[in-house]
């Protein structure tokens, strides 16, 4: 109700969505915040916005702010600005395309070089490997160890997500909620 809910207090959190050319990112945020998805392909150009506002505990409302950063801007100089003052990211690659698996350094050292938290650590950085619906058609026997490859790399985890997966029985199965949480649960408990 309104009194309890003005009591509560809130956060903004600046989240970066990163990762190649045509990996998802807009797909997964699209999902998540709006529960649509298109397989018709629009690349995001520059950047883009998404706001989801979570109930995060009794006492605390949380306003993610997604970033959504077009994966033609690796090649660009514009990152540091949209990287500013963000606290967590998601970087996301393909299972089917080798090349953005290779990138998700490139993007994660892109992102240590340019943002830090307030006592200079790296900001927390989860793993997404995307379309794990086309798992079969994809590259899974090349790939490492998902776990300890995101471990070694610095990532606090690592997640399979879907966000063209509609399950029937109403359970969210497109895993994109369960890695968001991970990310949030982490940013909150460096309070
Ligand atoms: P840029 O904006 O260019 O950086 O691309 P992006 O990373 O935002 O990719 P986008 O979300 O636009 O998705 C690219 C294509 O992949 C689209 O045609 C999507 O429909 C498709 N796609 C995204 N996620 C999945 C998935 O989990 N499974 C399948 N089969 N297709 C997906
Ligand atoms: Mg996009």
């Amino acid at each position: 109700c309104a009194s309890v809910y003005r009591d509560k207090h809130e956060r903004l959190l600046k989240v970066l969505v990163i990762g190649d050319i045509g990996v998802g990112k807009t797909s997964i945020i699209t999902r998540y915040v709006h529960q649509v998805f298109s397989q018709h392909y629009r690349a995001t150009i520059g950047v883009d916005f998404a706001l989801k506002v979570l109930n995060w505990d009794h006492k605390t409302v949380v306003r993610l702010q997604l970033w959504d950063i077009a994966g033609q801007e690796r090649y660009g100089n514009m990152t540091r600005v949209y990287y500013k003052e963000a606290v967590g990211a998601l970087v996301v690659f393909d299972m089917t395309r080798l090349s953005t698996f290779q990138a998700v350094l490139k993007w994660k050292g892109d992102l240590d070089s340019k943002v830090a938290l307030g006592n200079g650590r790296t900001v927390p950085a989860v793993l997404l490997a995307n379309k794990c619906d086309q798992r079969d058609h994809g590259l899974c026997p090349k790939l490492p160890k998902l776990e300890s490859f995101s471990r070694e790399y610095g990532f606090i985890g690592c997640m399979e997500v879907n966000p063209s997966s509609f399950s029937v029985s109403f359970q969210d199965d497109t895993n994109i909620d369960a890695a968001i949480t991970c990310l949030v649960k982490s940013i909150m408990s460096l309070e």
